[in-house]
């Protein structure tokens, strides 16, 4: 015992989550540790190596800027450097972010972003697409009424009005200090001087070109064939288009140049983008859901993003936390991130969409009443041990795309944005003359109840298609902030049905498992759904999850995709993770 006294309580947590709750393998555990003092001699730790972690973590003291590009958080750094604050900074890795990762958003796309300036205020601005008025379920259905999931997912009727670029723009208006000409600099010199095609890119590129428009392999092509990795990738027309941004401002995106090429190509397509759509789009300005979560104030998106299901799913953990029936150790960690994880996923797909539009009941979802009793429910079918899954194996299809900028300053003045033009390259087609891609976000709707989504996600009719409309999002940036009013940590997510688990996995393992945020973000995970009805489980937790003693869930093993963008204030420190899984480095100073 003597060995084990020489440890923190976090690490004797940590034995306990990764042990099999039987003592002979808490022992074992605990012998391990003894003979070798690693973490990783107990529990793989596949992306622990010094090199990566180099890489792709980074502490400064005055500010830090996470994304998934080094150029996107090199651009941040160019504006704060030019006396640029946190929106600005947000701004400059907006604008350059839909340069450098066409594949995953753009100005065709849409987002959310909480800003927290604590001297100042806070903000919640949800800029997502919204389904055009043409925008039926009609369109969607085969003659013979089954949805036809192949016309949401691609092509020109899977895009829904775009919101970027009125968003980014009325941030920056509101909040920024620089002139939109030096926030949009080096976007436009990455537009125009072109960058080095990485690996990511070049593979979705080869895989999506025979599916690419004209127009888009013009951009994405050489000699009529696909880019390849370490080409030089340069954009002309996007680059004229984010030139009429700066000449413009808001108004290329009502009238200008750009709306009127969108117009023309759309002609061919019933109109069903108009110019009106564009005349009537509004960002959406509102205050961000704030409660209490884990010792921390939580400030996330109110629907339709999916903040409000990971509130519940965080209560939820932490209320099971509380109740002594639960098994112990590993069986009852996962009992009550699984459970918290399925019944979130659940409210979402029974609630979730529009709040202009349907009642999402958001008081109640995270009352401490509604938490209670849910759990009471969960209490009753766990310690009664008689309760099976139901099997219903669907699996969402792989994507990887969208993105997620998280800036913080010495000030705690912050930013967490979630960009996005959903699928890999949206709707795999270029508006002609823009340089742009269309997104594919009509997907995001429920076609029809029950019929899963790209990510196998289900909805109700409270997301269904209707025109003016915000399809329900999984995007949930995040800020949490300490009872004095200090910010804490800023963070966000792109993956699909996967994003808020992946914020719950990475704050799990920081704030209740006490890792380092490195670790934190790039632990194996655990996702459930609620449907499909299974466990998802990282690779490297094969072995060692007890899956004899969970008999009840359906356990596949996969890598979990979501990429976590944070940056954390540790005393004056602060520390920003770029997800070792994705291309972009944290910056800052
Ligand atoms: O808003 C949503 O939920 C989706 N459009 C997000 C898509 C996404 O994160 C894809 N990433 N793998």
């Amino acid at each position: 015992m003597e060995g084990i006294r020489k440890f923190p309580l976090s690490f004797l947590i940590f034995v306990l989550f990764v042990s099999f709750g039987s003592c002979e393998t808490i022992r074992s555990a605990m012998d391990a540790e003894n003979n070798t003092s690693t973490l990783e001699s107990i529990f793989p730790q596949v992306e622990g190596s010094k090199e990566k972690r180099d890489r792709y973590e980074l502490t400064g003291r005055e500010f830090m800027i996470a994304t998934d590009h080094p150029l996107a958080s090199q651009a941040g750094v160019e504006v704060w450097k030019q006396g640029g604050n946190v929106v600005d900074v947000f701004t400059a890795a907006s604008f350059a972010i839909s340069v450098l990762r066409p594949q995953s958003t753009g100005l065709l796309g849409g987002g959310f972003a909480i800003v927290y300036l604590p001297k100042k205020g806070k903000w919640a601005y949800d800029f997502r697409e919204r389904s055009p008025k043409k925008g039926t379920a009609s369109y969607y259905l085969k003659s013979d009424g089954s949805p036809d999931s192949e016309k949401i997912l691609k092509g020109p009727f899977s895009a829904a009005v775009p919101g970027n670029v009125q968003g980014i723009l009325k941030i920056q208006k509101q909040h920024g200090k620089l002139p939109l000409s030096d926030v949009i600099a080096p976007a436009l010199r990455y537009a125009k001087n072109g960058f080095a095609v990485y690996s990511d890119l070049a593979n979705v590129i080869s895989k999506v070109w025979p599916n690419m428009n004209p127009s888009m392999q013009k951009v994405f092509g050489i000699d009529n064939r696909p880019i390849r990795e370490g080409e030089l990738l340069i954009q002309e027309e996007l680059f004229q288009t984010l030139t009429r941004i700066v000449e413009n401002e808001e108004k290329e995106w009502i009238s200008g140049e750009t709306i009127k090429l969108v117009s023309e190509y759309y002609k061919e397509y019933d109109g069903f983008i108009s110019e009106e759509d564009w005349k009537q789009y509004q960002v959406k300005q509102m205050d961000p859901l704030v409660s209490s979560v884990w010792g921390y104030q939580m400030m996330t998106m109110p629907p339709p993003s999916s903040g409000v299901h990971l509130v519940t799913m965080m209560q939820l953990y932490a209320e099971m936390a509380k109740r002594k029936s639960f098994p112990k150790g590993i069986v009852g960690e996962s009992i009550q991130i699984t459970e918290a994880m399925k019944l979130a996923y659940r409210d979402r797909a029974e609630y979730g969409g529009d709040p202009s539009f349907t009642d999402v009941p958001v008081t109640k979802l995270i009352s401490q009443t509604y938490i209670q009793d849910e759990v009471g429910e969960i209490e009753k079918k766990v310690v009664s041990g008689n309760w099976k899954e139901n099997q219903n194996p669907k699996e969402p299809k792989d994507s990887y795309n969208t993105t997620h900028i998280s800036v913080m300053d010495r000030e705690g003045n912050a930013v967490s944005s979630t960009q996005s033009i959903n699928g890999i390259f949206g709707a795999v087609q270029m508006v002609p003359g823009t340089g742009l891609v269309l997104n594919n976000t009509m997907d995001d709707f429920s076609i029809a109840p029950g019929v899963p989504n790209l990510y196998g996600l289900v909805g109700s009719k409270a997301n269904a298609i209707a025109p003016g409309k915000t399809p329900l999002s999984s995007m949930s940036p995040t800020i949490l902030v300490e009872p004095s009013g200090a910010t804490k940590l800023v963070i966000g997510a792109p993956g699909g049905s996967q994003i808020p688990t992946s914020i719950f996995n990475t704050l799990y393992h920081y704030l209740i498992q006490k890792r380092s945020l490195y670790e934190s973000v790039s632990f194996p995970r655990i996702h459930h759904q609620f449907q499909p009805s299974t466990l998802f489980l990282d690779p490297e937790l094969k072995g060692y999850f007890p899956e004899s003693e969970l008999p009840f869930y359906r356990v596949q093993y996969g890598r979990h995709r979501a990429k976590v963008f944070i940056v954390s204030k540790e005393g004056d420190k602060l520390i920003g993770v770029s997800d070792p899984k994705g291309e972009g480095i944290p910056l800052g100073f």
